[in-house]
């Protein structure tokens, strides 16, 4: 499974392409909204690409097709590895299929039904972005989602990519590794997660503690 950060934040995704495991990012307008102050978004979206080789995904705002692929159109020039969000809806399945005839990826987001998924697919989306902590927070199991997407696509062959999105605890993770999800994007803070197990904190403390007393 490939591991994308779910950030706007340069040094989030500084540190966590350090670690070595990082495949791609995604942003999205409330991510870029969180780095007001630290420069224009187009900029941003820049540095990201420069920090990470994989696909970076960048969203867009207008909500008719032919404004959607005009602005996809603009955030393509500013690197090979821009993917267009493009929200889930008549529209957007439109641009989707517009930019997948001119070779520009989109990733399909705010997906919440298998059925979304599937559309997206057929439209020529690239990945389609789940929301399972959504979900979770609406009493529904956002995991039941990415399984039933995953069935689908394998039925009939669907090289769509899944991104596990709203990403929220590790739980998340595993889980969508064992459904074998292509993708899960994950905030900063759930990746820092990820590497801890308070077994290993006490292993680490015993093995340095037992260190002291071997004759050197
Ligand atoms: O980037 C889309 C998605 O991951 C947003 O997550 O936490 O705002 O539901 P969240």
């Amino acid at each position: 499974m490939k591991f994308f950060i779910d950030t706007a934040n340069l040094d989030e995704i500084r540190e966590a392409a350090s670690i070595g495991i990082l495949d791609g990012v995604t942003t999205n307008p409330t991510l870029l909204a969180k780095e007001k102050g630290k420069g224009d978004f187009r900029t941003i979206l820049k540095k990201i690409c420069e920090l990470v080789d994989g696909p970076v995904s960048a969203e867009v705002i207008a909500m008719d097709a032919e404004g959607m692929v005009k602005e996809a159109e603009d955030l393509a020039k500013l690197h090979k590895n821009i993917v267009i969000k493009i929200p889930m809806c008549k529209e957007g399945l439109k641009a989707i299929r517009m930019l997948d005839a001119k070779g520009i990826q989109t990733n399909c987001t705010l997906i919440f039904s298998p059925i979304q998924a599937l559309l997206a697919a057929k439209a020529g989306a690239s990945f389609v972005s789940p929301f399972v902590g959504r979900l979770d927070d609406a009493s529904h199991v956002g995991m039941d989602l990415i399984e039933d997407i995953a069935t689908i696509f394998e039925n009939y062959d669907i090289c769509t990519e899944i991104i596990v999105a709203s990403v929220r605890n590790p739980l998340h993770v595993v889980e969508a590794a064992l459904i074998g999800a292509d993708i899960a994007t994950i905030p900063f803070k759930v990746i820092e997660q990820l590497t801890k197990h308070p077994l290993t904190d006490i292993g680490i403390k015993n093995f340095l503690e037992d260190w002291k007393k071997v004759d050197k």
